[in-house]
């Protein structure tokens, strides 16, 4: 299994490209099973998760052509016929968002068997919101072995669902689903997430009628069919929010171009609340720091608009070095801080008790051999390294393989030390 290797201490100076959103590519890809006609994803980051998808879509029919394109990697997706409508275990126990196939196959075939995702390293991920709007849609739910089988013989039909609680996933699903249901569907308490708002427009552009993508109510009214459609994918936020807590941690000035800074300005308002130097443009931002100690700050993760999960880890990285106390508060996932005893291997003092984890600045940390868990927490044991001295080796780069992608190359562009031992090279390290 391949390694990374990082030594510590250089400053980071250049510009860092965003690519595509990892967590708005797998769902946009999700949505050419809905039409015919090729759906064309421009500006689309090319990560192991994606090639999971395309395994599972090419399975139920979906014909699959990766291409350079004017602007950067591009992905035609066009599906003449659902070949099977069956999602096996393998294939979604490796991607939760996989999942998310059974409503479209419903609403396309009146019937799928897709397979539950089970839970996964940062906690139990049930599917009932899912399943929840599925049923108010009309379709028929039985749970047999693991599997959920979903019928909908004459079709899904509006309806209103209100969602008890804010789920990502189950927002989208139900958009998905809805519409191509017969007549008028609410969507209540969804989530507001930028990627929520990118599947919309898009499916706009395959000729849906949805309004309200990124408030709290999500109103569909459905179409008997949808066509094929070009869309851009959104720049993936949580890669800039990474990006730009590698620079505060190593110090130095980096531009992260291709990007929305309001998409995490909940983040940034934390950096600068720590100290940190923060220019924000248009489709970029800048992160300065020049070498003054910074602050310790409480956060505690939200839904969007709130401060994102899927950089805590990432931030609790950042606060290793700060003076004084932070609180971090994981409101999400109840088990998202397995990224704390790693960090505490290059020396951070974390305590961790429920949901909080409590953050004492030390003066300095050191390098070590630590190991990825999920995909946030390996990066943010990259992040520790890049202001550790000496040498961190990050085993179980898989997983960050999963959504950044050619982190090696954008970090080293900007004077960063980091390589890839490729497994199989000894290199005179462990191997996991
Ligand atoms: C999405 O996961 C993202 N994944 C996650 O990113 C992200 O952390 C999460 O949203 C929150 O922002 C993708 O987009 C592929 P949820 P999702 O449904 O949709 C509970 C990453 O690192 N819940 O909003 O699965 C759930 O257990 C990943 O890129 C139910 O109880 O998240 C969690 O506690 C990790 N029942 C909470 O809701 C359900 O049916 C929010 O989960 C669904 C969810």
């Amino acid at each position: 299994m391949d390694r990374i290797a990082i030594t510590g201490g250089v400053r980071l100076e250049g510009v860092i490209p965003i690519s595509g959103a990892k967590n708005s590519a797998i769902k946009l890809m999700v949505a050419s099973l809905l039409t015919d006609q090729p759906l064309r994803l421009t500006n689309m980051p090319r990560l192991a998760d994606t090639r999971f998808l395309a395994r599972l879509l090419q399975r139920l029919g979906v014909q699959v052509e990766e291409r350079e394109g004017a602007d950067g990697p591009e992905t035609v997706l066009t599906t003449p016929e659902i070949v099977s409508a069956i999602a096996p275990y393998d294939l979604v126990r490796q991607m939760r968002a996989s999942f998310n196939v059974l409503g479209p196959l419903l609403a396309r075939t009146g019937q799928a068997k897709v397979s539950l995702p089970g839970g996964c390293a940062i906690g139990a991920r049930p599917v009932d919101l899912h399943l929840m709007a599925l049923e108010a849609l009309g379709a028929r739910i039985d749970l047999n072995e693991g599997y959920v089988y979903a019928q909908a013989p004459r079709g899904l039909k509006g309806a209103e669902i209100a969602f008890p609680s804010v789920s990502v996933g189950a927002t989208e699903h139900a958009l998905l689903s809805a519409v191509l249901a017969r007549g008028e569907s609410v969507i209540s308490n969804a989530a507001r997430e930028p990627e929520i708002v990118d599947l919309a427009q898009c499916l706009r552009k395959m000729g849906a009628r949805i309004e309200g993508a990124g408030s709290p109510v999500i109103r569909v009214v459905g179409v008997d069919r949808l066509t094929g459609a070009e869309h851009a994918v959104v720049p993936d936020r949580i890669e800039a929010g990474t990006y730009a807590l590698a620079a505060a941690m190593a110090g130095g000035e980096v531009k992260l171009t291709r990007t929305r800074p309001d998409a995490i300005e909940a983040l940034l308002l934390k950096m600068e609340e720590a100290g940190v130097g923060v220019e924000r443009w248009d489709d970029a931002v800048t992160i300065k720091r020049n070498g003054a100690r910074l602050r310790g700050v409480e956060i505690a993760t939200d839904p969007f608009p709130g401060f994102a999960t899927d950089l805590q880890a990432q931030f609790m990285a950042l606060m290793t070095l700060a003076d004084g106390e932070s609180v971090i508060r994981e409101t999400i996932f109840e088990n998202r801080f397995m990224h704390a005893p790693e960090l505490t291997r290059l020396g951070a003092d974390i305590s961790v008790s429920g949901g909080e984890a409590r953050v004492r600045g030390v003066d300095r940390l050191a390098g070590a051999p630590v190991m990825a868990t999920d995909l946030r927490a390996s990066v943010s044991l990259v992040i520790a390294a890049l202001a550790a001295r000496g040498e961190t080796v990050v085993n179980r780069v898989y997983h960050l393989d999963r959504g950044f992608e050619r982190l090696e190359e954008k970090l080293s562009a900007c004077g960063a030390q980091v390589r890839r031992i490729r497994a199989g090279h000894d290199d005179g390290v462990e191997a996991d």
